[in-house]
C-alpha cells in the first residue's frame, strides 16, 4: 500500500491549480442516467470516486467517453460524455457501491426513467453510520414502492412518479440531491423544503434546468420542480472544489508562505474564509483564483462549529483542527454533521498535538510546533489533515493507507511539490 513521505517545515510558494468539486461531479454523472441524450461534462476531476461513478453507470449501460484536459475551454480537468439510450440493468451491486456511498445517487433517476431501480445499502467513509432513510422516505413520499431486502433497496413505481411536498427533517446534501433529480421526470409539482444549499446542488440544479428540467428557487432551502416527460442533452462546466481549495489554503497558512488557487471561487467558501481571516490568514481575489498569504504573525485559534452550508463544512473540520494545533491560544471545534468524525485526533496527538475531545467537541490548545511521525489515514478529509501536520511539522511525516487521498485530490503529492513542499509517494 503506497505511503506518503514528507519532510516538513518548508513554506510553500507557487500556484496550484484547483479542480472541478468532487461533489458536484458525482451527482452531475448520475444526471445523465436521467436522458437518452449524451451529456457533457467538463472540468471533471481524475479521482479514484470518478472512476467508481463511471464503473457503476457503464454497468447500467451507458456509453462513456473520456477525454484528456480541455485547454481550449480553459479547464484543467477532464470531458466526460455520457450517453444512457441503451440501459440493460437497474442494480447497483454491492461491490461497487461499498466503495463509494454517493453511488445512491443513481436511484432517483434511475427509478424516475425507467420506473424501478434496485440499489446496495452503501458503505463509504467509515465516519459514523450515515443512513439513507431520507432518500428513501422521499421516494416513497413520490409515490414509490420500497422494499428493503438483502442489504438492497428495491424501489419500483411502475406508473411514475408523482410530485409532492417533501420536508426533510435534517438537511441532507445527498437526499436533497436524489430527490431533486427524481422530482424532474415526476408528475406535476414537487417542493423539496429544508433542502441542502450547498453549491454543488446549485450546480447540479442549473445542469438540470440545460437538459430541459424545470427548478426554481435554486440557491435556497426550497427547491420547486415542474416535473416534465423527458430531458435531453446539456454541456456543463463542473464547478470548483471548495474544499480542495481552503485545504491548499490552510497548508499555505501553516507552512507560511504565499500560493496561488488558480481557478478557485472565493465566493463558494465565505465560511472558511471567515475563519481564516480570525486566525490571521490573508486570502484575497487574484485574477486566476485566489492567493493566500499568512500576515507577519502568527497564528491564532479561532472556534468553529461545522454545519451545513452556508455554514463551515464538516469536509473542512479535519483540516481546521491541524490549522489550530500550532495556533497561539485555545479552539473549540464543534462537530455537529457526523458523529465519528474526529478520527484524525490520536494521530495528530502523536504528532505532538494536544487536543482533548469531549463527545461531539475538540478543544485543541496550540503548541510550539509538531513534530513528525508515521501515521495512519483513516478517511478521506482526515488524511489530508496529516498531510498538513506533516508539512508544518520537524522532521519527517509517513502518512499510510494514502488510497483514502486518491478519493479527493487529484495530483497531491506533485501540487505540493511544486510549491516547494518536500513530499514523494513511495509504493511497496
Ligand atoms: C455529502 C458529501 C460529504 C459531506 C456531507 C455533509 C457528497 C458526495 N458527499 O455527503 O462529503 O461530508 O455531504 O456536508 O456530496 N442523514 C440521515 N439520513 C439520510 C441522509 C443523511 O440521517 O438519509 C444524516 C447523515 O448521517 C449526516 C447528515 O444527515 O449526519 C448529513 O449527511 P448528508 O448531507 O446526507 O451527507 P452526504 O450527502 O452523504
Amino acid at each position: 500500500m503506497d505511503r506518503i513521505r514528507i519532510r516538513g517545515g518548508r513554506p510553500l510558494n507557487g500556484r496550484i491549480a484547483i479542480g472541478g468539486a468532487k461533489n458536484a461531479a458525482l451527482p452531475l454523472m448520475a444526471a445523465g442516467l436521467l436522458t437518452d441524450e449524451t451529456l457533457c461534462l467538463r472540468n471533471l476531476p481524475d479521482l479514484a470516486d470518478i472512476h467508481t461513478m463511471l464503473q457503476l453507470l457503464s454497468q447500467h449501460g451507458v456509453a462513456v467517453e473520456l477525454n484528456g484536459g480541455d485547454p481550449a475551454g480553459g479547464a484543467t480537468g477532464r470531458v466526460v460524455r455520457l450517453r444512457a439510450d441503451d440501459i440493460h440493468n437497474l442494480t447497483a451491486p454491492y461491490d461497487i457501491v461499498r466503495k463509494m456511498r454517493a453511488s445512491v445517487l443513481v436511484l432517483g433517476p434511475l427509478l424516475a426513467r425507467f420506473g424501478q431501480a434496485t440499489v446496495s445499502l452503501p458503505g463509504g467513509c467509515a465516519i459514523g453510520t450515515r443512513p439513507v432513510d431520507l432518500h428513501i422516505k422521499g421516494l416513497a413520499r413520490l409515490g414509490a414502492e420500497i422494499d428493503l431486502d438483502d442489504g438492497y433497496i428495491r424501489a419500483r413505481a411502475p406508473k411514475g412518479l408523482t410530485g409532492a411536498v417533501i420536508r426533510f427533517p435534517l438537511v441532507s446534501v445527498g437526499a436533497t440531491e436524489n430527490l431533486l433529480m427524481a422530482a424532474t421526470l415526476a408528475r406535476g409539482e414537487t417542493v423539496l423544503e429544508n433542502a441542502a444549499r450547498e453549491p454543488e446542488i446549485g450546480d447540479l440544479a442549473a445542469c438540470l434546468n440545460a437538459m430541459g428540467a424545470r427548478i426554481t428557487g435554486i440557491g435556497t432551502d426550497m427547491l420547486r420542480v415542474t416535473g416534465v416527460d423527458r430531458l435531453h442533452g446539456a454541456d456543463h462546466g463542473v464547478l470548483p472544489d471548495r474544499i480542495e481549495t481552503a485545504t491548499y489554503a490552510m497548508a499555505a497558512a501553516m507552512t507560511g508562505g504565499s500560493v496561488e488557487l488558480t481557478g478557485a471561487d472565493m465566493g463558494l467558501m465565505e465560511a472558511a474564509v471567515g475563519v481564516l481571516s480570525e486566525a490571521g490568514v490573508s486570502l484575497a481575489a487574484s485574477e486566476h483564483g485566489l492567493t493566500v498569504t499568512r500576515n507577519g504573525a502568527g497564528l491564532s485559534g479561532v472556534d468553529v462549529t461545522t454545519q451545513p452550508y452556508p455554514g463551515f463544512p464538516t469536509d473542512l473540520q479535519a483540516q481546521v483542527m491541524t490549522l489550530m494545533t500550532v495556533a497561539d491560544g485555545a479552539a473549540m471545534i464543534t462537530e455537529t454533521i457526523f458523529e465519528n468524525r474526529f478520527m484524525h485526533v490520536p494521530e495528530l496527538a502523536r504528532m505532538g498535538a494536544d487536543i482533548q475531545v469531549k463527545g461531539p467537541v475538540a478543544m485543541v490548545r496550540g503548541v510550539a510546533g509538531l513534530s513528525g511521525a508515521p501515521v495512519m489515514a483513516t478517511d478521506l478529509r482526515a488524511s489530508v489533515s496529516l498531510i498538513l501536520a506533516g508539512l508544518a511539522a520537524e522532521g519527517e511525516t509517513t502518512v499510510n493507507r494514502v488510497y483514502h487521498l486518491d478519493r479527493g485530490y487529484a495530483d497531491l503529492v506533485s501540487k505540493l511539490a511544486g510549491c516547494g513542499a518536500e513530499i514523494e509517494r513511495i509504493g511497496d
